[in-house]
């Protein structure tokens, strides 16, 4: 039914606005209280088996919306009543800014990918702060807030944009990500360097200490698929030895080879990182190394290219205790995290593992002997 109204519809609109009325309609259902009962009643997680924690957080399930898709948190109980079980905020900027000019995202159905270079369009940490701030929760649902860096802040300055943000919207968070890897803003992801990442870090968990006395914000940091091998296990030590309570692997990508894509090189060759099925093997690559290194030390979370149950079961087995998407719910539309969610109580009943929890990391374990 989605499907073919994706066909008939969406395909024949502009992917940005498909998204802006997609999101209207979700928030519309959501202000509905027959219809977002209803809703969430269908497509919530409600097998007792699924239930995690997560660097101390508890939650239904362990499948939530991944960053980008709610940047200025307007969607919160919309997204949680289609059953995502944590909604990842952002990626909110000190200051509020457009984003790079229209057109921005693409998408490359054949290939059930997107291509996006959207430059973090978002109202600003202080707006974001104040609506979460005056949000009376209909579902209770996780929320993790995703900072980066202000377009306009010079990179020698990029502390002080994200210390900011920290400020403003750490009170409000469940957790904290501090994103490093998105490719489209100029010089983001050179933070990713443990000279640079360190200092940030260290920053940022002062400035939630600073400003949250009372509660300790769980802190982590998300990665590119785009780093070499020695850089993933630098990120992986440095965040073992700062204390860090997560991983986020990964973000978009901006190779394009060797990654089968079916569609018109028109839509390939566009400037901007790259998501869905095609980034599939490399995010899985990424997290199995991560956990070979870090183990159960700190929390991984998986995303990229998770279109089902069995994808989300492969990155649990790799080591994730989370697990998120975004660009196949654009394919997938309303039952996806339903059927990933339904999808993974029947493949624990079917596995050798007592819980989730036991499963995580399984088979990067039995690699590794
Ligand atoms: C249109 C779009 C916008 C995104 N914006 C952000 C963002 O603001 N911050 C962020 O950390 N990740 C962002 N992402 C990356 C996603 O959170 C996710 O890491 C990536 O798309 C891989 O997951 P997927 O294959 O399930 O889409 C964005 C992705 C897309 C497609």
């Amino acid at each position: 039914m989605y499907k073919l109204f994706f066909q008939l519809v969406f395909t024949r609109m502009d992917p940005e606005q498909a998204h802006h009325l997609a999101f209207r309609w979700i928030r519309l259902a959501a202000r509905i209280p027959v219809l977002r009962t209803f809703a969430a009643a269908a497509l919530a997680p409600r097998h007792e088996e699924l239930r995690t924690e997560a660097f101390g957080l508890r939650m239904h399930g362990p499948f939530g919306l991944a960053a980008g898709f709610d940047k200025n948190a307007v969607a919160i109980d919309g997204m949680a009543m289609l059953g995502f079980d944590h909604i990842e905020i952002g990626t909110v900027t000190g200051e509020p800014q457009p984003g790079n000019p229209k057109k921005r995202l693409f998408r490359l159905v054949a290939d059930r990918a997107l291509i996006n270079r959207m430059g973090f369009n978002n109202e600003g940490s202080a707006a974001v702060a104040r609506r979460l701030a005056a949000r009376t929760p209909v579902f209770r649902t996780v929320v993790g807030v995703n900072i980066g860096k202000t377009k306009a802040v010079p990179e020698a300055e990029a502390v002080g944009d994200y210390v900011k943000s920290t400020e403003r919207l750490a009170a409000h968070a469940d957790y904290l990500v501090v994103n490093v890897s998105s490719p489209n803003t100029p010089g983001l992801r050179d933070l990713q360097a443990t000279e640079a990442l360190r200092p940030l870090l260290t920053a940022v968990r002062e400035a939630a200490d600073r400003t949250v006395p009372g509660r300790r914000v769980p802190l982590l940091v998300k990665i590119a698929p785009d780093l070499a091998d020695e850089d993933i296990d630098a990120v992986a030590d440095l965040a073992v030895e700062l204390g860090l309570d997560g991983i986020i692997a990964t973000n978009t990508t901006i190779a394009r080879e060797g990654l089968g894509l079916a569609s018109p090189p028109s839509l390939t060759k566009e400037t901007g990182g790259l998501s869905g099925a095609p980034l599939k093997e490399r995010s899985l690559a990424v997290l199995s190394r991560l956990y070979a290194r870090v183990g159960d030390r700190i929390t991984l979370v998986g995303v990229g290219g998770i279109e089902s149950a069995e994808d989300a079961w492969q990155r649990i087995l790799a080591g994730a205790t989370l697990v998120q998407g975004y660009s196949a719910f654009v394919y997938e539309g309303p039952f996806y995290a339903r059927a990933i969610h339904k999808g993974l109580a029947a493949r624990l009943a079917a596995s050798p593992y007592a819980t989730l929890a036991d499963a995580v990391g399984a088979r990067t374990r039995k690699a590794a002997q």
